[in-house]
């Protein structure tokens, strides 16, 4: 999973905070460029204290380990989605080998009996080839998951991504019912997105976005996602989106926004059927926990080989998170 932190051009107020969150800046610089360095990732991949460090983010390198992180979770009253990590492709054959490993884990899914859907990204299903190609292993996964009673979510991608993503959900929708897709609050043209979503009755996950945009696209200060992220969710809790049967995935772990998101759900008393939270494997387990009392938490679970860049993105999302792995490779 690609996610990385947008530019942030967040007000600045006292001067060491600036320097702070200068440094911070160039941190997170530092591991987005890191991620995409092959010598980094061989060296990585080789020392398998990093190897254990990650699965605090990625639940194993393969679709067994994931299941069981899976069935830990439903354990707990927690439902999932299965992430398959894998590359951007450009070549016909992968993107049909990793169609393939979706449709393995749906099956999967099914005969263990674990809660769990399916999350995707379609620069791994093929949409650098051609539009079709992608369509059709999106579209064979979707026909296995409807057979199997289950659910494909369309994650988002950088802004190059998002007019061609939104048209192949509105094609598999219109063709299978059971494919949803993600927003991300960053972008400006989010809100004209979800009013169309709205009239389709779409399945739709609410993010803040994670990748780095053109400034002109996005909100750059952090307040105004956070705010934008409040109205899509607002939108997809309205009447309208009700009536047209939407549904909602609220997916953060901003506690201040969850807690909105509760109220607003409480006032408008929204069915349980429509809407859920969801957060990231290995992130936040005690909200986690604590929310699935009263809602339906949803946790996203990586797992593949592939490890390597989604790992060092969450590094990155969260300088403590470095911290902490240096203070254990010094201790180790
Ligand atoms: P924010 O960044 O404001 O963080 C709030 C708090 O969460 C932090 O203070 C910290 O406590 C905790 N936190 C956040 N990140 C952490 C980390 N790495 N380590 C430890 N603590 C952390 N993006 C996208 O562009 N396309 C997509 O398809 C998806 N899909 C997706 C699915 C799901 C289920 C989730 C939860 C997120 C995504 N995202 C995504 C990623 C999303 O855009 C965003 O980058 C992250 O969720 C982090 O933002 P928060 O909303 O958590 O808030």
């Amino acid at each position: 999973m690609a996610f990385q932190r947008p530019f942030s051009g967040r007000a600045l107020k006292a001067p060491n905070e600036k320097r702070r969150r200068k440094n911070g800046d160039y941190v997170k610089s530092a591991l987005i460029w890191l991620s995409r360095s092959k010598w980094a990732k061989e060296f990585t991949k080789k020392h398998g204290f990093f190897r254990r460090f990650s699965s605090r983010f990625v639940a194993g390198e393969t679709l067994g380990q994931a299941i069981g992180a899976v069935k830990t979770l439903n354990s707990l009253g927690i439902i999932a989605t299965l992430d398959h990590l894998g590359e951007n492709t450009t070549n016909a054959e992968e993107a049909r080998k990793s169609a393939e490993s979706y449709i393995d884990a749906i099956r999967e899914i099914k005969s263990s009996g674990v809660d769990s859907n399916v999350s995707l990204k379609l620069t791994q299903m093929g949409i650098d080839i051609s539009d079709d190609e992608c369509i059709e292993n999106v579209g064979r996964i979707s026909e296995e998951a409807k057979r199997n009673g289950n659910f494909v979510r369309i994650d988002m991608e950088s802004s190059a991504y998002t007019e061609k993503t939104l048209n192949i959900l509105r094609i598999l929708h219109g063709e299978y019912g059971n494919v949803g897709i993600v927003i991300q609050s960053y972008l400006k043209r989010s809100a004209d997105d979800v009013d169309s979503l709205l009239k389709l009755g779409a399945n739709v996950r609410i993010v803040k976005g994670a990748y780095r945009e053109p400034l002109s696209l996005v909100f750059p200060k952090k307040h105004d996602v956070d705010e934008n992220f409040m109205s899509l969710v607002e939108k997809m809790l309205s009447e309208s989106a009700q009536k047209a049967g939407c549904k909602v995935a609220i997916a953060t772990h901003d506690e201040k926004i969850i807690k909105r998101c509760e109220k607003l759900i409480s006032e408008r008393k929204i069915g349980k059927e429509r809407y859920e939270f969801q957060m990231l494997y290995g992130i936040r387990r005690d909200l986690q926990r604590a929310l699935s009392k009263n809602h339906t938490v949803r946790v996203y679970v990586p797992y593949g080989t592939e490890w390597y860049p989604y790992f060092m993105r969450r590094l990155a999302e969260r300088p403590a998170n470095l911290l902490f792995l240096l203070k254990n490779l010094f201790n180790a």
